[in-house]
């Protein structure tokens, strides 16, 4: 014991402390055995958690050990016979266990609430509206939530809100997160997808065509023509790559298809263009009908005198320097061999020679 004498309860303790013990001594009458030595109270005891959050019905039995006649008192309260304390909340309890001699020992409990989420699932459900164009900002979540009560909801996870309706959302992903009275949440995922450029859009091809001579450099053109979808366009002919040019030159004859795609990457197909070879002009189908009267005998598939066979076209194109100069020159020696041709027939080899010795001539 520590007395400070200068201060009043220090003279008091210090009076007591005399009376209490120095009196004894003086007297000579023996000092009383402390009847809590040798004593020891061990206090221990099991909880009851309340069942719900706020609710008192906790419950602590303590379970004490070390003397008999024991009685006891939670937080300074009144000492009970009863081990038992019912009826509590959450909360830390100072348990003090006494013998009838005032021997006495303690211990502390503590009650907790128990967890107010446990058991609660909370599912979000949201009617979405995506954005009315590729790119806009008008899209909307409404979520509700069920399985529990009170809900504020977020999109952020920070900001809550009562309201579960979000407005002015572009595409995108986003979690909503319902939180309840007592800060349990859930969340989910809602995406909001730009609509379809492409639906509702048809986009139509046109074509206008040039043929090709068939005996020459392939001179084919498609031209195209797209409308319906939104500029600019691109163009692919037969699978290959696009370009921005809507036409297509020196083509063999033939039949083609093509792609257009717009700026949204919708498209639009023609299939079988058809690229035309161009007919036989006149003034060669004059000298087929020549050779063909004169000449195919000796120059045929089964038989082509001189490596020639004069009943493919473009044989008769691709030599014709050759024709000239045998049927019109006789040179080195005439053709037929058996002499040349009247001077009229001769003429209209002379004159497809001069316009240009071409198919479409
Ligand atoms: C009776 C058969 C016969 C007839 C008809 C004939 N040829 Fe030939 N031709 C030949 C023979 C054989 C050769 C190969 C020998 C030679 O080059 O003289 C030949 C070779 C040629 C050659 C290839 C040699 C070269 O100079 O390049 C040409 C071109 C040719 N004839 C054009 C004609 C034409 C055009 C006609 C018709 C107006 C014709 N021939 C009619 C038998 C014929």
């Amino acid at each position: 014991m520590k007395i400070n004498f200068t201060s009043l309860a220090g003279v008091a303790a210090l009076y007591l402390f005399i009376f209490m013990f120095g009196s004894c001594s003086k007297s000579g009458t023996p000092t009383p055995v402390n009847p809590c030595s040798g004593v020891t109270i061990t206090v221990n005891g099991s909880i009851t958690n309340p069942t719900v959050p706020g609710i008192s019905d906790g419950k602590i039995t303590v379970t004490a050990s070390g003397s008999s006649s024991l009685t006891y008192n939670l937080n300074g309260g009144t000492f009970q016979t009863s081990p038992i304390f019912t009826g509590l909340a959450a909360g830390t309890y100072n348990v003090i266990v006494k013998n009838d001699n005032g021997c006495s020992g303690s211990n502390t409990f503590v009650l907790t609430d128990p967890n107010p989420c446990a058991g609660v699932i909370i599912v979000l459900n949201a009617t979405i509206v995506n954005p009315s164009s590729a790119g806009a900002s008008d899209g909307s979540i409404v979520a509700t939530a069920t399985g529990s009560t009170g809900f504020t909801f977020s999109i952020d996870g920070v900001n809550f809100q009562s309201s579960g309706t979000f407005n002015n959302l572009s595409a995108g992903n986003y979690t909503i997160t319902a939180k309840d009275v007592n800060g349990c949440s859930g969340s989910d995922n809602f995406n909001l997808a730009d609509p379809n450029p492409c639906s509702g859009v048809t986009i139509n091809v046109s074509s206008s065509v040039v043929g090709t001579d068939p005996c020459g450099t392939p001179a084919g053109k498609i031209t195209l023509n797209a409308s319906g979808g939104v500029p600019p366009y691109t163009y692919q002919l037969n699978g290959g790559s696009f370009q921005t040019s809507n036409i297509f030159s020196n083509l063999p004859n033939g039949s083609y298809n093509v792609v257009v795609k717009d700026q949204n990457g919708c498209t639009g197909t023609a299939t079988n263009i058809l690229v035309p070879e161009l007919s036989a002009g006149p003034l060669f189908s004059q000298v087929r009908n020549v050779l063909q009267n004169n000449c195919v005998s000796c120059h045929n598939p089964a038989n082509s005198n001189g490596g020639m066979n004069w009943t493919v076209d473009c044989n008769i194109v691709q030599f014709s320097n050759r024709i000239f100069e045998r049927a019109v020159n006789g040179n080195p020696s005439p053709m037929p061999p058996t002499g040349l041709l009247p001077v009229s027939e001769r003429q209209k080899i002379i004159d497809w020679i001069n316009a240009g010795a071409k198919y479409t001539d």
